[in-house]
């Protein structure tokens, strides 16, 4: 019996996962670095508040203004979703209670369900109820709202408006389950681009915000007036029930155009105030209003701040100041240029002072002081650079319910705020300063780390990238992104094997050359003089000495230069082809593509085909590594799992029992050993692996507490420096962090187990190099069916007036840059993926 037993424990022993304890943290970018759509404060309990992100999860306020991410437990694999957060509410009766709508798209390329997620402890723990519908936490509209809310009387009772023509859902049992509100009927007719069929475009914005009213009488124990928005600009769009929800009537006098973005209630005064926009946001919009409705009169005012030829916005942010009735601030939707608006209002909206003001052309008075000392680079690299500063797509302002002078908002790149707001109101110049420490909003597209040169190189979406010399920078906000030249997004980077501090990047944006190359690890950096206007994006090989580049674009198939000459196509591999250097061995490249493994030996000139290098079975290459000390010795993963050759690739053997492997990298491990890391489908699910013994031992360092969403959009970059210090790099989450040991000895001792016999075969050159790009710009970022546009990308938007060119032109207007408008004889086409966007009959703007 006991014997038996003991065997029995032996064997779960064996069988279990084997998991080894390693404790994941930001690399300390700063700054959010993307868009913030919303703000929640508790209204009675100081100092609790959460901001939303769309792709990045939510995130609870500290006593020192610093965030903590409380949705990284639950965002694995297959619920990545869960990052993408579209609508919070809190309890106003239990301040330890959140509740958030979550889900990233409701296209068809997105096959996830959304839920409404819950949590008693302030997010340490969750539970999550699936809804029967998609949500969209990264979809048009996703800075209205709230659509979620808790009643404030009744705890039970929940209400969330749904996107997608599914109208209004109910819980009655604090979120446990929610069934839909049959009798409301007005679900919101709106289709930013009704063309676009099952895309990003294509779908009903649905209902806007759930505000309930807290001075109207109980009815069963429930609120017995609320008030739903839709997006609806031709009949109504403000609904109210004051049965408690049982029967819904369109609100008499309305303004019925525009769409209302927030609508907050100010109890003391009886009145609800909305802001307005005649685009569903958060890039949108050349016009709306701010309006207050009078709950005890049942009168709309119109209090809209400007108006005429001043009013070129619409409107979102809207904070009202529960301390002092009457008072209230609301911001500009996307003034574009030359910046961001602010006004404040002491008198319910009468009268209106702007935080800005224009002193004689081209000056400006500005009101407030900018700073941001704990994310230096967006001084560095956006505030000193742009007319913009104070931001745009403010859909995300909050006055502190408990404290008059504390205030936030949300925008593209971070999250603003202060502690002196109230002197608006008296010196009328308040300070404004990134407040965004702990936000990790980064979504990563590559990550190197040289061995002996810069411990980590992040090239990131839409703020481009940033270089870590070593490890000990790596808790310090950088001084400044990668800049000289600065584009949109950066794609990739590599180093060169045996000249470390030699470091190429690509950039995205069309229009300019999109190759930079720094000599000191990346802290300066040069065009390089062979890149032209027309090629972007893509993967980058760097070879050992740094003298020849290869690139496999982003739309121009795959490229070489060498010795800083012009890049020209390298027929011989596919577009997309995944691409190595070997990082000891200068003549070799290694590329991949479907079965096919390719290998150069005259730095890239020319490649062949290494047939029956990778087995059958093998239908995807989707990563190739050299060892970043060993010549010869790579690694390809596939979807067969991962392939290791010590002799440039002339035959391989199978690396244990990963399956279905993603991306790959090779760490250092203790002594002189490396660790090979990878995102496969293991024992464990779907997540990050790691093994020192060739596969004979694959290791869950992921562990159970930390999601990376979903890992196929995600990068992986084992440190050259420092022993078991591994970097992911997530889509809208940042990078991580850990180190640890992984036991089961080196790496580097050869394996000969099912050695796969190979040939090798010259390709014959094809001239059809060259694929377009693809024009969705939803869809065009680095993998199939999980990537997501990157929170402040622009995307594709139906109010876009591109001037048609009848040829190519050779200049193009730069993202931010004026495209059109009356007396303008600029370019007039921007750089991908940006579009002509309409603002006044003065001013078009690349968006
Ligand atoms: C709160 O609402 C629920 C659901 O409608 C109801 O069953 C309950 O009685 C209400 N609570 C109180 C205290 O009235
Ligand atoms: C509703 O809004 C859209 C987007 O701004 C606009 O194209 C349309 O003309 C509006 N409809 C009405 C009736 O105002
Ligand atoms: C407000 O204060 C900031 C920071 O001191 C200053 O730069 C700005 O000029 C001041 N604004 C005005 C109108 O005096
Ligand atoms: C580098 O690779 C080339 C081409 O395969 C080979 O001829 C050469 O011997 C290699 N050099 C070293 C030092 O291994």
């Amino acid at each position: 019996m006991k014997h038996s037993s003991a065997i029995q424990l032996l064997l779960a022993a064996v069988a279990a996962p084997v998991r080894a304890a390693f404790s994941w943290k930001n690399v300390n970018i700063g700054g959010g670095g993307g868009f913030v759509p919303s703000v929640v404060f508790h209204p009675t309990t100081k100092g609790v508040a959460y901001a939303r992100t769309d792709i990045g999860g939510l995130y609870r306020l500290n006593p020192d203004d610093s965030w903590t991410a409380v949705t990284d437990s639950i965002t694995t694999d297959e619920r990545w979703g869960h990052w993408g957060i579209d609508a919070l509410a809190l309890d106003p009766q239990n301040p330890d209670k959140v509740f958030a709508a979550t889900g990233m798209y409701t296209t068809d390329w997105d096959p996830n369900p959304g839920a409404i997620i819950r949590s008693s402890d302030r997010g340490a723990t969750w539970q999550s109820v699936d809804l029967p519908f998609k949500v969209g936490g990264n979809m048009p509209g996703r800075g209205m709202g709230e659509r979620l809310a808790v009643d404030p009387k009744n705890s039970s009772i929940i209400y969330f408006g749904a996107r997608s023509g599914n109208g209004l859902w109910k819980s009655t049992n604090g979120g446990v389950t929610f069934s839909k509100v049959s009798s409301f009927t007005n679900v919101g007719t709106y289709i930013p681009d009704p063309s676009d069929v099952g895309g990003y475009n294509g779908d009903k914005i649905g209902l806007t915000f759930v505000t309930f009213d807290s001075t109207s009488s109980l009815l069963n124990g429930a609120t017995s007036r609320i008030f739903v928005g839709t997006a609806d600009n031709t009949t109504a769009s403000v609904y109210v029930s004051t049965d408690a929800g049982a029967t819904w009537t369109a609100v008499a006098g309305q303004p019925a155009k525009y769409f209302p973005h927030k609508c907050r209630l100010q109890p003391a005064e009886k009145a609800l105030y909305l802001t307005y926009s005649d685009g569903a946001g958060p890039y949108d919009g050349t016009s709306g209003g701010v309006y207050r409705y009078d709950l005890t009169t049942s009168t709309w005012k119109d209090i809209t701040p400007v108006s005429g030829g001043d009013l070129f916005y619409g409107f979102g942010g809207l904070g009202v100041d529960m301390q002092k009735p009457g008072t209230l601030v609301v911001a500009s939707l996307n003034s574009w240029w030359p910046d961001a608006q602010i006004f404040r209002s002491t008198d319910s909206g009468n009268t209106w002072s702007p935080i800005w003001e224009w002193a004689g052309y081209p000056d400006q008075n500005w009101y407030y002081g900018l700073y941001s000392d704990n994310a230096p680079w967006i001084n560095a690299g956006f505030i000193s650079q742009d007319t913009k500063r104070l931001g745009w797509m403010i859909e995300a302002l909050e006055i502190d319910p408990l404290d008059s002078d504390h205030w936030l908002y949300g925008t593209g790149l971070t999250l603003f705020g202060g502690r002196d707001l109230t002197k608006w109101d008296t010196t009328r110049n308040v300070t404004i300063s990134s407040m965004a420490v702990g936000i990790e909003e980064m979504a990563v597209l590559g990550l190197a780390s040289a061995p002996g040169g810069s411990e980590l190189l992040a090239a990131v979406g839409d703020n481009n990238g940033f270089t870590f010399k070593s490890s000990s920078d790596l808790g310090t906000s950088p001084q400044k992104p990668w800049m000289n030249p600065m584009w949109t997004s950066a794609t990739d980077v590599d180093y060169a094997g045996n000249k470390p501090q030699n470091v190429v990047r690509v950039g995205n944006s069309a229009g300019s050359p999109q190759i930079a190359l720094s000599t000191d690890g990346g802290d300066t950096w040069n065009v390089h003089p062979g890149a032209d206007s027309t090629k972007n994006s893509g993967t980058l090989a760097y070879s050992a000495e740094g003298d020849t580049i290869l690139w496999s674009s982003g739309n121009a198939g795959v490229l070489r230069s060498a010795n800083q000459g012009t890049f020209t196509a390298v027929a011989a591999l596919p577009s997309g082809a995944a691409i190595a250097a070997d990082k000891k061995n200068n003549t070799v490249f290694y590329a991949g593509s479907g079965n096919t493994f390719y290998r150069s030996t005259n730095t890239g000139t020319s490649f062949s085909a290494v047939s029956s290098a990778l087995p059958t079975g093998v239908t995807a290459v989707r990563d190739i590594i050299a060892h970043p000390l060993v010549a010869g010795e790579i690694y390809v993963s596939t979807n067969a799992g991962i392939f290791r050759s010590t002799n440039y690739g002339s035959t391989f053997s199978s690396v244990g029992s990963l399956a279905n492997t993603e991306k790959i990298s090779l760490g250092k491990g203790e002594g002189s050993s490396w660790v090979l890391y990878a995102f496969g489908r293991g024992a464990n699910g779907a997540k990050l692996y790691a093994t020192a013994n060739n596969g004979a031992t694959w290791v869950d360092i992921q562990g159970d507490s930390q999601g990376f969403g979903a890992i196929s959009a995600n990068r992986v970059v084992g440190s050259s420096n420092v022993a078991g210090q591994v970097y992911v790099g997530t889509n809208g989450r940042g990078v991580f962090c850990a180190k640890g040991v992984v036991s089961g000895g080196g790496s580097s001792s050869s394996t000969s187990s099912s050695a796969v016999a190979s040939s090798t075969t010259t390709k014959a050159s094809s001239t059809t190099a060259g694929t377009t790009l693809s024009t969705s710009v939803v869809k065009s970022s680095t993998s199939s069916t999980t990537v997501k546009p990157s929170s402040t990308s622009k995307a594709a938007s139906s109010t876009t007036t591109s001037a048609a060119a009848s040829a190519t032109p050779t200049v193009y207007a730069k993202r931010w840059g004026q495209c059109a408008g009356n007396g303008y004889t600029g370019p007039k086409v921007c750089e991908a993926p940006w579009v002509c966007t309409f603002v006044n009959d003065w001013y078009s703007q690349c968006l």
